[in-house]
């Protein structure tokens, strides 16, 4: 997918500055998520009751769901500083090691992008996160010995876009296991609510409902949403954004009432017309579409299977009835954005 476009998932330059604002802090300004946050609210206030680092967390969710969100949150929480760093950026085992030594007591420590782990570097930490300790190669040649290097216990948050992706002994070292869904459009509402009076703009009850279905269940797109409404409507010389504007909006953006865009009929399209509506690879849909296999399977395909577009077998993608209905028996004629608004 462009990288740049609006419906992205993906955090974008542009996203940097606002995120800082608009990101929440506390686990009681983190909207929806319920049973998330009432489970992690017991474990928190049990490890800090205890005076324990809090267990291993495991984060899975698509892009912009609130993971890097939450793990500052938990770490806010527990009251303790949080290193955040990201798997690709961690090439040598030193690199590792400097951090993992440097961790003060019950302190979180983030690995992004957590399925991207060298495996190298994956087994210094499963000992690290068992034993708080580290294996340490001194030397080299005959004289290199191991060294054992005792660690401050600490809590890892691993996060990832492709929880399919960690492998199976890294996933058990974790002791808390989330996984976020989409949020529902009334949990969208009221970050919405929340959000466009920090970014110094109003949306009528109606404008808020409908950008809230629009937001593809993802608090990013949301932001992201508005602050191009805000654009909108300061062309138009107005603060106030209400449906009329909000349609005119969404039409120009090439966004649908329920948040889909043209690749996204694309995909659907492309299942039904060139493979009979599947089973067919996510590979082949990838190549056909002319997207990396990544942004298909972490962008495009969770939110299609969430509204019930598409499904997952052990053969391959099948489109379903829902689609047909959408698009027609025969995916409809080819061409940008046919199906988009009806
Ligand atoms: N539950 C929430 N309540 C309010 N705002 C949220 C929530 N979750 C996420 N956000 C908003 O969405 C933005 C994106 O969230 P975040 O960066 O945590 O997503 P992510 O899952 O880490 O994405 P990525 O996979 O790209 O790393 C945050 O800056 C925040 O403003
Ligand atoms: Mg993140």
């Amino acid at each position: 997918m462009d990288k740049e476009s609006i419906m992205s998932g993906t955090l974008q330059e542009e996203d940097k500055g606002q995120e800082n604002i608009l990101r929440p802090t506390t686990l009681s300004s983190f909207m929806g998520q319920e049973k998330v946050k009432s489970n992690l609210r017991v474990f928190v206030d049990a490890a800090k009751k205890r005076g324990d680092a809090l267990d291993h967390v495991f984060l899975s969710a698509p892009p912009g769901l609130g993971k890097t969100t939450l793990a500052g949150i938990i770490a806010n929480e527990l009251g303790v500083p949080i290193r955040y760093t990201s798997a690709p950026v961690l090439e040598k085992p030193k690199d590792l090691a400097g951090i993992l030594t440097n961790l003060t007591e019950n302190s979180v420590f983030f690995i992004d992008e957590i399925h991207r782990l060298r495996p190298s570097l994956e087994e210094m930490l499963y000992i690290a996160m068992e034993d708080f300790e580290l294996d340490w190669v001194v030397g080299q040649g005959p004289s290199a010995r191991t060294m054992r290097v005792p660690l401050s216990p600490f809590t890892l948050i691993g996060a990832t876009t492709k929880a399919g992706g960690v492998s199976s002994p890294l996933y058990s070292r974790f002791g808390i296991t989330i996984r976020l869904d989409f949020y529902t459009p009334s949990e969208l509402s009221e970050i919405i609510m929340r959000n466009e009076k920090i970014l110094g703009i109003e949306f009528t009850p109606d404008a808020i409902e409908m950008l809230s279905t629009a937001s593809r269940g993802t608090p990013r797109i949301a932001n992201r949403l508005i602050k191009r409404l805000r654009d909108f409507a300061s062309s138009e010389d107005t603060t106030v954004v209400d449906k009329t504007l909000l349609e005119k909006a969404l039409k120009r953006l090439e966004i649908n009432s329920i948040g889909l865009e043209a690749q996204d009929l694309n995909i659907l399209r492309n299942i039904i017309k060139y493979y009979g509506g599947g089973p067919v690879g996510a590979e082949t849909i990838a190549i056909s579409i002319g997207e990396s296999i990544d942004t298909l399977e972490d962008f495009y395909e969770p939110y299609l299977i969430q509204c019930g577009f598409i499904k997952r077998t052990p053969r391959g993608r099948v489109v379903t009835d829902k689609a047909y209905k959408l698009l027609g028996e025969n995916g409809g004629p080819l061409g940008e954005g046919y199906g988009l608004f009806v």
